[in-house]
């Protein structure tokens, strides 16, 4: 077992989707692989009416659905169904929270767990600021004076609707947490291949020098989906593709392609680069809206289940953004997200500028495709350089050819970690470097709200789209400036 301080790990939300999809296989991979503290309880708290067994049986059947290939019979998952403990309680009644106090001392004595906490909110949004103020009220949200070290809360996006949501959601946290103990999960701050953005740009020398609007001629964030809905109608219609990917996912891959090198890679000094560099972008008015951004919605959205038949909630969006500063002036990133779309892929496309002079017989400048770097976080995880080359033969003839790194075949013996796994130990061990900043997640809502609001206000504009395909066709042409997207 791993080196990690003792803590019990509060489960708000045990019977939830993230929890099944993704805890419940994160923390039992993690147990396995022996990365989790040797003194580590999981304690569950919800509404209903379970035991320590049933929660058990519980976990257990998540696991056998969303991880399949790990086994869950014998002494492995014995030993991790040994640390399982459900604790039933509501999540507004002080009651609960007493409860939920005396059962942590009886933990604590029981699996040597000497008062340190995480909570993780796996609740419904709305949740968020009712169980935090319980735990505030119940004095659960500071380090029990004489016993343990310390005491974390993790929560999921979404960290609010709007900026003034997020606002008060981040007051009500700061009434009873310190922001360093405030941990805001973007699952894909988690992934491999968003952490090696920082690796790419600042442990090599070559690209840096080149990284700037004197060379780059814009660059192009993609986050598309193949699946759409899938079921989850209800929540999707009153959220939208912006909500649910650009304002987070979206803008913490912009901020980290953007930003300037941190004084250190610790956790402050790295965010508090990634919220300059989104504070620099500058704020699209309403009327800007219909030039600056587009939005659709994929054919047969409005006969999903949970969505309103004349729901007007988009499925794609993609965003025009200047980031103002020195390094970037003049170069546009162009950001999308969307559902339904031809590809499952999540990638970063820095479009170099075309080169001065065409030096080659009888081609035109336009003959000469510009470099583009692509970063591929997901799937097939990589970076591709695509450079001009010489077509073999008598004749001069250029022809875009790939230099590629792939993870699969630079590190073949080596599985690329899940982000929850990552993420659950970092916030263990107290690591917030791959967590949101509570500045953040305000800079990107101060960005996107008046954006929603004019949506809002000009209603039906949304465009129509055929599932499996590129977004709506004004899509096409948004780029400007003979500029096209790349179908990754
Ligand atoms: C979630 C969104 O944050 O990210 C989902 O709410 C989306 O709508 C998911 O499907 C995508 O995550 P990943 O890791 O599969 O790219």
């Amino acid at each position: 077992m791993s080196e990690l301080a003792p803590c019990v790990f509060v489960l708000f939300g045990a019977t939830g989707d993230l929890t099944k999809r993704k805890l419940a296989p994160a923390l039992y991979a993690l147990h396995r692989e022996k990365l989790l503290p040797e003194s580590f309880a999981i304690l569950a708290y919800a509404r209903r009416d379970k035991d320590d067994a049933t929660f058990r049986e519980d976990m257990r059947a998540a696991v056998k659905e969303f991880a399949p290939k790990m086994p869950t019979e014998g002494k492995e998952w014995d030993s991790f169904a040994s640390r399982l403990y459900y604790q039933k309680g509501d999540f507004d009644k002080p009651d609960g929270y007493k409860g939920l106090a005396e059962r942590l001392t009886e933990l604590d004595a029981e699996r040597q767990t000497p008062c340190n906490r995480l909570f993780y909110m796996a609740i419904p949004p709305e949740q968020y600021e009712t169980v935090i103020e319980q735990l505030g009220k119940a004095k659960l949200s500071k380090t029990t004076p004489g016993c343990g070290a310390w005491t974390r809360v993790i929560i999921e996006k979404p960290f609010g609707y709007d900026l003034d949501t997020s606002r008060h959601l981040n007051d009500t946290l700061s009434s009873f947490f310190d922001e360093d103990q405030i941990y805001r999960i973007d699952h894909y701050l988690g992934k491999e291949t968003v952490q090696n953005i920082l690796v790419f740009r600042f442990a090599n020398e070559l690209f840096e020098p080149l990284w700037n609007h004197k060379y780059i001629d814009h660059v192009q964030i993609t986050v598309a989906e193949k699946i759409g809905v899938e079921g989850r109608g209800n929540y999707f219609d009153t959220s939208g593709i912006a909500r649910d990917m650009l304002q987070n996912h979206a803008m913490q891959i912009l901020s980290l392609v953007a930003m300037e090198p941190p004084v250190s890679l610790d956790a402050n000094a790295v965010r508090d680069e990634k919220v300059k560099a989104v504070r620099a972008i500058r704020p699209i008015s309403k009327e800007e809206v219909p030039h600056m951004t587009v939005r659709g919605q994929y054919s047969g959205y409005r006969t999903e289940e949970g969505v309103e038949p004349g729901s007007i909630t988009e499925t794609y969006a993609a965003l025009k953004l200047h980031v103002d500063n020195w390094r970037w002036a003049g170069t546009p990133f162009f950001v999308r997200a969307g559902k339904a779309l031809p590809s499952r892929v999540t990638e970063i496309a820095v479009q170099f500028k075309s080169i001065p002079q065409v030096l080659f017989n009888k081609m035109k400048r336009d003959n000469i495709r510009p470099n583009v770097l692509v970063m591929r976080i997901q799937p097939d995880e990589g970076i591709h350089l695509v450079i001009g080359a010489k077509e073999p033969g008598p004749a001069m003839n250029l022809a875009p050819v790939d230099l590629s790194f792939s993870y699969r075949e630079a590190f073949p013996k080596a599985a690329i970690t899940d982000a929850y796994e990552r993420l659950l130990l970092d916030a263990i061990r107290g690591d917030a470097s791959l967590f949101t900043r509570g500045d953040e997640v305000q800079a990107s809502w101060a960005l996107l709200t008046p954006i929603l609001e004019a949506w809002r206000e000009q209603g039906r504009d949304v465009q129509p789209y055929f599932t499996n395909t590129w977004g709506p066709e004004r899509a096409e042409s948004f780029l400007g400036e003979g500029r096209t997207w790349r179908e990754p």
